[in-house]
């Protein structure tokens, strides 16, 4: 049975190289975003973690294309990575990647899945609650 999916927005909000948008997850304890960017007409998700410092790679709010459009840019210390794999190609995370989130476009919007690591995040009511 497909798991869980939870929508992040309508497909038409991420334009081929364009803007990425970002969305709330909790990896493991830590309550962070991921994000999802067009790349060769599909839309991919990652975890928003640079692979050199574990930070944000977005330096204004969903630019995480360089100007050529081709790659992920980390606006920190200009880590490059391959929109299609989140494999480094350049830059301080030589060797590393981005953490992949399953994202599933269906009816022109975008949906997330949770995996044994990436869980939505919980309200405080529910973490006080266990
Ligand atoms: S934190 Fe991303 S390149 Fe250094």
């Amino acid at each position: 049975m497909e798991d869980k999916l939870i929508p992040i927005c309508a497909s038409d909000a991420v334009a081929e190289g364009g803007k990425g948008v970002r969305f709330a997850v909790a990896a493991g304890s830590y309550d962070t975003t991921g994000f999802v960017v067009r790349y060769d007409g599909v839309v991919r998700g990652y975890l928003n973690r640079c692979a050199h410092v574990p930070i944000e790679l977005d330096w204004a709010e969903g630019e995480f294309f360089e100007s050529s459009g081709l790659y992920l840019m980390c606006s920190t210390h200009g880590a490059i990575y391959a929109p299609d794999s989140g494999r480094c190609v350049g830059g301080p995370c030589r060797g590393g990647s981005l953490r992949v989130i399953k994202v599933i476009e269906r009816d022109q919007h975008i949906y997330w899945q949770p995996d044994e690591f990436i869980r939505p995040v919980q309200k405080p009511e529910q973490k006080s609650a266990t």
